[in-house]
């Protein structure tokens, strides 16, 4: 993979219509925290997340494709982010450790996982006690589109149901994405 097609891939997710700044300040990050950030792509979020955790914090950008790994370690030196961790991972597991994480983040992602209730319920030993996960996915469409043609979502219904499966609770529910529900769990 070029620079250029890391770009390119980067260009939607910092897309204005497609709410950065809302998405991010939804969140409500702090210093310090720790983050990862599953199916990173061109890691848009992951060197955002960096730099509102800060020094003390820690991002961990994780994919399944090495050159999207390899650009974002790229960005980040070129950035002297020392806070951000890329991380090759399998398609159903990654490897972090226990109990660690303030956020798991997870955009544009879930519709790609072929058992999402047990790779939800995985990620459980990664969470903190009081940690959150949030989801972002496309809402289904039979649009003329690419999430739409090549079957790149799935309904918010669905993703509440496995969450609620896989032992989390519903926590807060953002409507403010067009093409995208957005919701936020935590441990009961
Ligand atoms: C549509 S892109 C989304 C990129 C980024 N999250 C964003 O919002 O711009 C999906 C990304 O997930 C990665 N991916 C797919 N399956 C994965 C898995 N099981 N674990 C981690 N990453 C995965 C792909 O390589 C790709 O970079």
């Amino acid at each position: 993979m070029t620079t250029f097609q890391a770009e390119i891939f980067n260009k939607k997710p910092s897309d204005p219509k497609n709410k950065p700044d809302q998405i991010i300040k939804a969140l409500a990050l702090r210093q310090g925290q720790s983050i990862v950030d599953i199916g990173s792509g061109g890691g848009y979020f992951s060197l955002r997340f960096a730099k509102i955790v800060g020094e003390k914090g820690r991002v961990y950008a994780v994919d399944t494709n090495q050159k999207f790994i390899d650009f974002i370690s790229q960005r980040a030196r070129e950035k002297k982010l020392n806070n951000i961790y890329p991380i090759l991972a399998r398609e159903d597991r990654l490897d972090l450790q226990e109990q660690s994480l303030d956020v798991i983040f997870m955009r544009n992602i879930t519709h790609h996982l072929s058992n999402r209730t047990q790779y939800f319920v995985n990620l459980k030993g990664f969470l903190k006690p009081d940690g959150k996960i949030i989801i972002i996915d496309y809402k289904p469409s039979k649009s003329f589109n690419f999430s739409g043609m090549f079957g790149h979502h799935v309904a918010k219904e669905t993703i509440i149901q496995e969450m609620e499966d896989a032992g989390y609770s519903l926590e807060k529910d953002f409507d403010f994405l067009s093409k995208q529900h957005f919701t936020l769990y935590s441990i009961p």
